[in-house]
């Protein structure tokens, strides 16, 4: 490998390539501490925008014409690049779509077809309402059951609990690799062998594990791997549902219309192949190229040693926010990284994430699209601080004083 490709991780490097990371808001420096909900993008992913609307912007599948044979091919190398990162055995097993929730959907509505009254459907206590909202409405449209995997008061699935469960009326398993709001980091590789065991297939939302963790498909062994781009310093708008082709060849075209055809005519249709079965119309074929780029940028970084470093941004945080009396950190998993939520006694978490604001913090503040998961600790909602490769230990000290100033103010 070329000195030039050999993986590095230098916070104070990488922080250099994100423009967006250098600007003051209320005349503070920006810390930014809400990578759950999207994270900043690296210059190459901004030119490679730049470069595909102002040289290479064309329609692709489609046109005999120069651009057009440029857009198809940068569209068909970031599937690839994709692929391998993931390490999916062939390029066709990677769909494009509008993000982490487009593509739950797709399987829910495609695999679903193949699904008969009464099958089972576990989910986790802790997922995220796109986790959870369409498999509800496929058991509404098919009469199949959906069940619930408890988890304990750390924030952890109760793995005896998910065995217990388990029997040949499950079909499918849907489980998030990294919880938004609490940061657990479940066994999915596990919890995919034994569903497997009793003949269930397994999807994992990878929609917060992507940025964290290098991910490896084949290893995990789960039938579908689904993210969102933008949390992976990609542009919005555009996803990947990874699935094996063994499955995806069995499931139905989930949406209608240009490229997911072979032949139509009005008296029958015939499919196109695997991908393009399930990327009906012009895809968002700007931001497909844009996170192939953030992937390429991926590969230059030494993914492990950033995993290590967010457990330790995280454990540094949650320590310290332990010292607040009142203060309760709500998700305290042994194994964890990148999410610190908290709640409080008597303050609202959305007053707190106000005046982190105005102290240049970002965080989020609210149910964090994982309502049972409050209901379950009895609260409104947390403040969650979380974190990326970008972050540093000094940017936590400033939020840990200004969440001690805020909490002064409001008490
Ligand atoms: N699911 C995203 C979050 O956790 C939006 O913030």
């Amino acid at each position: 490998m070329a000195e030039s490709q050999k993986k590095s991780f230098n916070v104070k490097e990488i922080r250099e390539q994100f423009p967006s990371l250098r600007q003051q808001v209320y005349g503070k420096n920006l810390i930014y501490f809400d990578n759950g909900a999207t994270s900043q993008k690296p210059q190459v992913v901004l030119d490679t925008l730049n470069h595909f609307y102002a040289k290479e912007n064309a329609n692709i599948h489609r046109g005999v014409h120069y651009l057009s044979q440029m857009a198809t091919s940068a569209y068909e190398d970031a599937r690839k690049t994709i692929q391998l990162y993931l390490n999916a055995n062939k390029s066709e097993e990677i769909i494009f779509t509008k993000g982490t929730t487009d593509a739950i959907n797709l399987v829910a509505n495609s695999f679903g077809e193949l699904l008969d009254k009464g099958d089972e459907i576990l989910i986790s206590a802790m997922e995220h309402h796109s986790n959870i909202v369409p498999w509800q409405m496929l058991c509404e449209r098919k009469g199949c059951i959906l069940k619930i995997i408890p988890i304990n008061q750390k924030g952890e699935i109760i793995q005896e609990e998910y065995d217990n469960l388990l029997s040949n009326k499950t079909k499918l398993v849907s489980i998030t690799h990294i919880s938004n709001t609490l940061g657990t980091i479940n066994p999915v590789k596990s919890m995919t062998t034994r569903a497997h065991a009793v003949g269930a297939r397994v999807l994992v939302d990878g929609a917060q594990s992507i940025q964290h963790k290098k991910i490896d498909v084949v290893d995990i062994n789960c039938d579908w791997f689904v993210f969102s781009g933008h949390k992976v310093f990609g542009p919005t708008g555009i996803g990947v549902l990874y699935g094996k082709e063994e499955i995806l060849d069995k499931m139905p075209p989930y949406q209608g219309g240009g490229d997911m055809i072979a032949k139509v005519t009005f008296e029958k249709t015939t499919y196109n192949e695997l991908p393009f079965k399930f990327e009906a119309g012009t895809p968002h074929i700007a931001g497909a190229i844009g996170l192939g780029k953030a992937f390429e940028f991926l590969n230059t970084l030494d993914m492990e040693a950033i995993l290590q470093y967010e457990m330790e941004l995280e454990a540094y945080a949650q320590d310290m926010l332990l010292t607040f009396e009142g203060l309760e950190v709500i998700g305290t998993a042994k194994k964890k990284t990148s999410v610190v939520s908290f709640a409080m006694d008597k303050i609202h978490p959305f007053d707190i994430g106000t005046l982190l604001d105005k102290q240049g913090i970002a965080v989020r503040t609210g149910h964090h699209c994982t309502q049972p998961l409050m209901d379950f600790y009895k609260i409104p909602g947390t403040t969650r601080a979380s974190f990326a490769f970008y972050n540093t230990k000094e940017e936590i000290d400033i939020f840990i004083s200004a969440v001690e100033k805020s909490i002064s103010m409001l008490s």
